[in-house]
């Protein structure tokens, strides 16, 4: 299957840029340093798909997503929601800076992709 390509260079700190892949939309975000705070700021036994923010990136200052919404497969909206990361305008799902659920109806968090650092700045997804 095909792999893409992204040059993280082009990528402002806090900016999400979505890209394509599979067929899909898939979400990088550059985090802020207040980001990275935000997505580690959770009880996990809130969460209802417990996972770390460790266990959800190989680097902290990128967050790489499938962007798919788990609950019926819409296309959430960056920036927004309760906790700053992600909302889903079709029945109102919540993920957080990390990509996690957290209110609504979506029952996982976003899912991260197979990706790798290159050399250059260069993104590997798939
Ligand atoms: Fe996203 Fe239903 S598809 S909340």
């Amino acid at each position: 299957m095909a792999s893409l390509e992204v040059d993280l260079a082009k990528i402002q700190l806090g900016q999400t840029v979505t890209v394509k892949w599979r067929g899909k939309p898939v979400f990088v975000r550059r985090r802020t340093e207040e980001d990275i705070a935000h997505a580690n700021e959770v009880n996990l036994s809130e969460l209802r798909d417990p996972q770390t923010d460790d266990e959800r990136t190989k680097n902290p200052e990128w967050l790489v997503l499938v962007g798919v919404c788990t609950h019926l497969g819409c296309v959430p909206l960056a920036n927004a929601g309760d906790w700053g990361g992600w909302f889903c305008p079709c029945h109102g799902s919540h993920y957080d800076m990390s990509g996690r659920a957290r209110k609504g109806p979506a029952p996982y968090n976003l899912e991260v992709p197979e990706y790798k650092f290159q050399e250059d700045n260069i993104l590997v997804i798939g």
